[in-house]
C-alpha cells in the first residue's frame, strides 16, 4: 500500500536552480507529488517544524537557514516513501553521502543539505500535518 512522507526542497537548492532536477530524480524513483507548494517561511514556523532538534548546537543556524529564502513543501507517495526517500536522499552530510543521491549531487554541506526526508512514520504524520491542511493533500 502505498505510504505517505514528508519532503522539503531546501533554499540553498532553490536559490541555486536544482529545483526541477531534484524533482525530476524524486519522479524517476517512482515518488507521486500528492501535494507541493513553494513558501518562504519564518524563523518560528521554522523553530516549530524543528522542534525536537531543539536542544542541538546548530539548531539556531538551521531555523535562519529555513528561512533565508523560499523552499518547495512537498508529500510524496509510494509504496515504501519514507525509507525509500531517505535512501535516494543519501547521508545528512553531503561528504559522506554515497554517489548517485541526491545530496551527493546538489548538497553543499551538513545544513545546506538540499533536502529533506522525514525519518519515520510518526514524524511524517506530524511534518505533513505542520504545513498541509488535509484539502490540500489530493
Ligand atoms: P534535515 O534532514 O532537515 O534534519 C535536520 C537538519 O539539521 C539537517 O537536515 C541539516 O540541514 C541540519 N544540520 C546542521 N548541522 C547538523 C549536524 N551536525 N547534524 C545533523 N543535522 C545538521
Amino acid at each position: 500500500m502505498a505510504q505517505r512522507t514528508f519532503s522539503i526542497i531546501k533554499p540553498d537548492a532553490v536559490r541555486k536552480g536544482y529545483t526541477g532536477a531534484i524533482l525530476a530524480e524524486i519522479e524517476k524513483a517512482g515518488f507521486k507529488l500528492a501535494a507541493i507548494k513553494k513558501q518562504a517561511i519564518s524563523n518560528d514556523q521554522a523553530k516549530g517544524f524543528y522542534h525536537v532538534h531543539a536542544e542541538r548546537p546548530f539548531f539556531k543556524d538551521l531555523c535562519t537557514f529555513m528561512s533565508t529564502g523560499p523552499l518547495f513543501l512537498m508529500v510524496l507517495e509510494k509504496e515504501n516513501a519514507i525509507a525509500d526517500l531517505r535512501k535516494l536522499m543519501g547521508a545528512t552530510n553531503p561528504a559522506n553521502a554515497e554517489e548517485g543521491t541526491i545530496r551527493k549531487k546538489f548538497a553543499g554541506s551538513i545544513q545546506e543539505n538540499a533536502i529533506h526526508g522525514s525519518d519515520a512514520e510518526d514524524t511524517a504524520a506530524f511534518e505533513i500535518g505542520y504545513w498541509f491542511a488535509g484539502y490540500e493533500l489530493i
